[in-house]
């Protein structure tokens, strides 16, 4: 089947391009001797994450223990759960999921490793699996994270003492590193010497980091100036979109989900209504500096999607030179395409417009 057959709004990922920007990212880390760990929260598809794996990744990282359980039930073994786990009803399904991966969580107080390891004795009915931990530290961010400094020593020091926990190291995120390539790489170079200063106090304190988990999409290709990350979580680079073009980290041709919409209505003069609002692409406004769009139509850029209610795109025409009629297909690069495919049962992967997948978004909605 072409896509122009498939009913729409249709989320299409061009395969070709996919590939591409899985095997550039693999490679860029494998060239400077660094993990890739990509995050999972954008494509939320397990047959995209064994690709990823595939291609040399060590593993995935999920945000949310549902992702865990859909990933591992898929058969991925490696997984980082880069988020703080709290109450009774997780530690009781984060144990469990435990005990068919290798699973490493992320946190950044002794409550929740404290949690994490009394579980452990609780529901692991003395298997002896233990679960990985990272201390998540800031070093920018400003979300989780414990801030560099003694306490974080004596953190790790007594997550290392925990039982039912294996302390393995770090992890940060470099989401606060913005701005031009120059301006990332010189946020990077702090980034590089704070991480250094931060394992060293940890060496001194007799604690070993095997692991520095960071990175992000539009640092990607600059993940080479932080020497102490030791793997790379990026997760957009999968898709790329219009937030991550406007970074200049990559270009529109390095896009590869689209999101085919259909015109409805053209009955307002100087305004097309596209069959696809804020529950097919979400709200997400564009972070790059210039006029707010909620996407880039790739037929004509002139065109400007400026509004949206629940199932109607608003998009004006009047600086198009083009005509548009009902039944007109467009297709849309969103803003944040994380958010997008959150939206979306399902995606058609293709090869110059054949469609040769169909996969669920298995773990769309995945929120507990
Ligand atoms: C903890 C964490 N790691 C990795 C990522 C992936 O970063 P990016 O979206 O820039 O690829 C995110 C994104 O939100 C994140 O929150």
């Amino acid at each position: 089947m072409h896509i122009s057959e498939l009913d729409t709004p249709a989320v299409l990922i061009d395969l070709d391009r996919m590939e591409r920007n899985i095997r550039r990212a693999q490679e860029h880390c494998g060239r400077h001797g660094k993990a890739m760990r990509p995050h999972i929260k954008t494509h939320k598809i397990p047959q995209i994450a064994r690709m990823q794996v595939e291609a040399g990744a060590v593993g995935i990282t999920c945000a949310k223990l549902g992702e865990v359980e859909v990933m591992v039930g898929a058969g991925l073994r490696e997984i980082l759960l880069a988020y703080p786990i709290v109450g009774e009803a997780k530690l009781r399904r984060l144990v469990r999921v435990a005990q068919e991966a290798n699973l490493t969580v992320a946190f950044d107080s002794l409550e929740v490793a404290q949690g994490i390891s009394e579980a452990v004795g609780r529901y692991g009915e003395g298997s002896g699996r233990e679960i990985g931990a990272l201390v998540e530290i800031d070093t920018g961010m400003g979300r989780c994270g414990i801030a560099p400094g003694p306490e974080m020593v004596a953190l790790c020091r007594r997550v290392a003492d925990l039982p039912g926990l294996r302390f393995r190291g770090l992890m940060t995120y470099q989401g606060w590193v913005t701005g031009t390539a120059e301006e990332r790489a010189a946020k990077l170079q702090t980034e590089d010497e704070r991480l250094k200063r931060i394992l060293g106090d940890l060496a001194e304190a007799g604690l070993e980091t095997p692991v520095v988990s960071g990175g992000s999409t539009p640092t990607l290709f600059q993940s080479h100036l932080v020497e102490p990350i030791t793997e790379n979580r990026a997760g957009t680079y999968v898709f790329n979109d219009v937030n991550t073009v406007s970074t200049g980290a990559v270009t529109l041709d390095d896009c590869a989900m689209r999101i085919a919409v259909t015109v409805v209505s053209t009955a307002v003069p100087g305004q097309i209504i596209i069959d696809g609002g804020s529950k097919t692409f979400t709200s997400d406004r564009s972070a790059g500096p210039g006029e707010v769009t909620h996407g880039y139509v790739v037929e004509d850029p002139e065109l400007r999607f400026v509004k949206m209610n629940e199932e109607h795109g608003y998009v004006k025409r009047d600086r198009s030179t083009k005509s548009y009629r009902i039944g007109d297909r467009l297709h849309v690069i969103p803003n944040h395409v994380c958010v997008a495919m959150n939206m979306h049962e399902e995606v058609y992967g293709h090869r110059n417009g054949e469609v040769v997948e169909t996969w669920p978004v298995a773990a769309r909605g995945k929120l507990r």
